[in-house]
């Protein structure tokens, strides 16, 4: 049994719907639901939450039917970007504020403080006012109060999005740390494939309030269905057709280049490649790797912490990322001559059979 299951799940707000969203979730998931700006990822956490009434579809947490339950009754917790604390209360009692409504045996509440706070590393911070804390801090308060009532399902909406890179990372750490102890299942909005990377086993993509793909990380960041899904992970797909093998290697004529991947595949077969595998350098690289290219560099974007970088292999555009580091020391700029090499493991054949042109 799923613990999870959203079947046909449809919201008319006027200009904007969800339409028929299924989605099957098991006990100690942790899904991160991602997609363009407006494609409905809050609307569907906070129908999730009982916010929204849905026109049709129904919502069943461990087994139970909980469409037209009230949110308070949903035992579910949800964390947003802007930590929403009570401005007069302590730390403690922020924290204590949902438990206090279940339990009334001090010592017990005290108990559990204790414990949460530890896992969170706040224990030192009880007396303070959230006022006085730092947005890490903050958003570590927030997380105890929703895990301490030990929620069926934890929402979070971009938890993350208003902190630094440093802190963002040490709080993934102690969300994974918390949420093992707790055995909680978690759905987790966000625009940062970091936190997929490292926090999520499961993933959706979601696009005019529809969901268009979900399925593990490996699967969407590796074989993404849709070319809309490709684009919007980054991930490089190309159309070619298999011409035979080398060295136990398949073949593949992408355009004008052949590529080899460690895949089996025969006939039209489609590819994709992470634009992190793709190594580059000024000069032709020394290695076993076959997968050597000369290429010019199209365009060069930087973005956050990440420079994207489109190249032209031979009429085939791939996006490879770099750090802003390493693009100042390989001094490359748009219309430079450099060398990508790709490994034969990271050429995966994701669709076989497959009809259509060449895309790149
Ligand atoms: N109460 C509402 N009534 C009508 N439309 C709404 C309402 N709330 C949100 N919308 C619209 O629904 C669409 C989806 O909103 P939603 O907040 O779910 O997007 P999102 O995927 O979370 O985007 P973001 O990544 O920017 O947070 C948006 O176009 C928004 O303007
Ligand atoms: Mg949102």
């Amino acid at each position: 049994m799923n613990f999870l299951k959203i079947e046909d799940l449809s919201i008319d707000l006027g200009e904007f719907k969800l339409v028929d969203v299924n989605l099957e979730v098991k006990k100690r998931d942790y899904l991160t639901i991602i997609g363009p700006t407006g494609s409905g990822k809050s609307i569907l956490l906070e129908t999730i939450a009982g916010f929204y009434k849905p026109e049709k579809g129904r919502i069943y947490l461990e087994g139970e039917d909980i469409t037209n339950l009230p949110p308070e009754k949903r035992n579910m917790s949800i964390v947003y970007q802007d930590y929403v604390l009570f401005p007069h209360k302590t730390v403690f009692d922020n924290i204590a504020y949902g438990l206090k409504k279940k339990i009334k045996d001090k010592e017990k509440i005290r108990e559990e403080v204790t414990q949460i706070t530890e896992v969170l590393k706040i224990s030192h911070l009880l007396h303070r006012k959230p006022t006085t804390l730092s947005g890490g801090e903050q958003q570590r308060v927030a997380l105890a109060r929703a895990l301490i009532v030990k929620p069926k399902l934890l929402l979070m909406d971009e938890p993350f999005s208003a902190l630094d890179i440093k802190t963002k990372e040490n709080l993934r750490k102690l969300v994974k740390k918390a949420i093992s102890e707790y055995e909680t299942t978690v759905l987790h909005v966000t625009h940062d494939f970091d936190d997929v990377w490292s926090l999520a086993n499961k993933v959706v993509v979601m696009k005019n309030g529809k969901i268009l793909q979900e399925g593990d990380v490996n699967e969407i960041f590796y074989k993404p269905s849709i070319n809309f899904v490709a684009d919007f992970v980054g991930t490089n797909v190309l159309d070619g057709e298999v011409i035979g093998k080398e060295d136990g290697l398949t073949k593949i004529k992408v355009g004008n280049c052949v590529l080899l991947s460690v895949d089996d595949g025969e006939g039209k077969v489609r590819l994709s490649i992470r634009p992190e595998d793709i190594i580059i350098s000024n000069n032709p690289i020394e290695t076993s790797a076959r997968n050597e290219f000369r290429c010019k560099v199209e365009k060069i974007n930087r973005m956050g912490n990440l420079v994207y970088l489109t190249l032209n292999v031979d009429g085939i555009m791939l996006r490879c990322i770099l750090t802003p580091n390493a693009l100042y020391s390989l001094n490359i700029k748009e219309e430079d001559i450099i060398y990508a090499l790709i490994k034969a493991t990271n050429v995966r054949i994701i669709a076989k059979n497959v009809e259509g042109e060449c895309r790149s």
